[in-house]
């Protein structure tokens, strides 16, 4: 159990990327707590069978029931409960939100701890001297792990997690959002053309921009540390920062350097021709020095762990990509087509082709004849194909490779009709003991804040994701452009900006 957990720890802080941690590595990590479930459930067979002590099958199961210590075999029974939830939910990894499997997940550090007190002071044959000190540095290093843990867990949250006291605050200009690919193009108050609503409002992150460079034509890096000097909130790659701009504007940027630098992080913007005030504020206006008030991070493309990968970026769809291969494994498998207009314009070609000369093809179109070969690029064949940029780029990828397989992150919302027809839907949000009707001239997200439901919205177009709930009861239909369907059917998710319900009533966990 210790080498499964200290393995965990390793692999999730990216300790040995220089030296590669190919999938195999994840499956020793789930081989080990796998068999140390198995002995655990050896060892209380071993107790029942056992003619000294004689455990029935209630002491064995039920904390504090036994009749010998029953405080050390407590832990010890609460320890295997832990590891059952880690190891069930490690197994339903794919059909839980990543955040409940990472709390539970975490608890394994617990389940360590007293495992290591019921060992130590359980007794009987184990009541050695050097036994108790193994015991006791077992418990020394699950200490540190969860310290350094709780304190990282701790910032995240704090930065992206809405809580249930959080302040609403009305706006007078409805939130608008675009990406750093697409034209911004104006919210409307309500997607269905309903009135303007409040916005829940949450406290950010108040970054200040430590450098800015130009890093292709028409596109600029600005370099974001927090205001205070803490170390920004852990983020993966594929996660995005939503900057609140002058006059109620919100955009999304995706961090596009080494997630492993915790005290500064890298957006790019590419000026856009028909901006609405968002890239055109960043191009003109901010400069070093200037602080920014932030959202996040937050992550709907994140880098699942596969043994190889395809990586297809359009433009300025390069910035996350980018993130993800500096945080791969130097010797993991994986390509990247990057297509864009010219070489000038393309962030990022050139250190690309220097680095990695074999894995990189860049396609500018203004030197080809004919548009990129996707197909021959998609038949080298991958485990998992992630890809940004324009929407007719991604259009193209999808018709090729299947759902299971492909990864997309869209900045601009597909227009989706709904099959169930706009109709009223009873609502009932179930922590914050609220039900409603949602009419069909208003959304579910509008009815929530309406109810001062603690929700954040921000696109209300269905494209950042910051909107997400998950389902407990009813039938969404989704008509969202954040994740492909299946996949929030098995996460047992909606974002209820846009979409809508097919049942007569929903239940939703917020
Ligand atoms: S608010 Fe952006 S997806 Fe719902």
């Amino acid at each position: 159990m210790t080498i499964s957990v200290l393995w965990g720890i390793l692999l999730s802080t990216r300790v040995l990327r220089r030296f590669d941690n190919p999938s195999w590595l994840n499956d020793i990590h789930a081989y080990a707590s796998g068999m140390s479930i198995l002995m655990v459930l050896l060892h209380m067979v071993s107790l029942m069978l056992d003619g000294w002590l004689r455990f029935s099958i209630t002491e064995v199961l039920v904390p504090f029931s036994a009749h010998y210590r029953a405080f050390p075999v407590a832990l010890g029974v609460i320890a295997f409960y832990l590891l059952i939830a880690v190891g069930g939910t490690s197994l339903l990894i794919k059909r839980l939100p990543r955040p409940f499997w990472r709390t539970i997940h975490y608890s394994s550090y617990g389940a360590l701890i007293l495992i290591s007190f019921h060992a130590g002071f359980t007794g009987t044959d184990v009541g050695s001297p050097w036994y108790r000190w193994l015991s006791l540095t077992l418990i020394g290093l699950a200490s540190l792990a969860i310290v350094t843990r709780v304190l990282v867990g701790r910032s995240v949250n704090r930065a992206a997690r809405p809580r249930r006291d959080d302040v609403i605050v009305p706006r007078t200009a409805p939130a608008a959002t675009a990406s750093s690919t697409a034209a911004a193009a104006a919210v409307p108050s309500s997607p269905l053309g309903g009135p303007a609503t409040p916005v829940v409002s949450l406290d950010g992150l108040d970054l200040v921009v430590v450098a800015r460079r130009r890093v292709a034509e028409g596109v600029v890096g600005i370099r974001l540390a927090r205001a205070d000097g803490h170390p920004l909130p852990v983020w993966h790659p594929g996660a995005h920062l939503t900057l609140r701009l002058p006059g109620g504007l919100e955009r999304q940027y995706s961090l596009t350097s080494d997630p492993a630098d915790r005290q500064s992080a890298e957006i790019c913007v590419r000026l856009s021709p028909t901006s609405e005030g968002g890239s055109s504020w960043i191009h003109s206006t901010l400069h070093e020095g200037m602080r920014i008030s932030a959202v996040g991070p937050s992550n709907h493309f994140e880098l699942e762990p596969a043994p190889s990968y395809l990586f297809v970026a359009g433009g300025i769809g390069i910035t996350p990509i980018l993130a993800m291969i500096e945080s791969l494994p130097a010797r993991r498998d994986w390509y990247l087509l990057y297509i864009g207009r010219s070489r000038a314009t393309m962030p990022f070609a050139a250190e690309l082709l220097r680095q990695y000369p074999e894995r990189v093809t860049v396609f500018p179109s203004d030197e080809h004849a004919l548009p990129a070969d996707l197909h021959a690029f998609l038949a080298r064949g991958a485990d998992l194909v992630y890809c940004c940029g324009p929407e007719s780029l991604m259009d193209a990828v999808a018709a090729y490779v299947s759902p299971e397989r492909l990864r997309i992150e869209r900045f601009v919302a597909v227009v989706r009709q709904s099959l169930a027809g706009l109709h009223s839907t009873e609502v009932t949000c179930r922590r914050s003991k609220v039900s409603f009707t949602v009419p069909a001239t208003s959304s579910i997200l509008e009815e929530m804040e309406r109810h001062n439901v603690p929700i954040i919205g921000s696109c209300r177009k269905g494209v950042c994701g910051t909107c997400e709930v998950r389902v407990l009861g009813g039938v969404p239909e989704h008509l969202d452009s954040v994740l492909d369907d299946d996949r929030k059917n098995d996460l047992g998710i909606m974002y209820p900006c846009v979409s809508r319900s097919s049942s007569t009533e929903l239940i939703l966990d917020v």
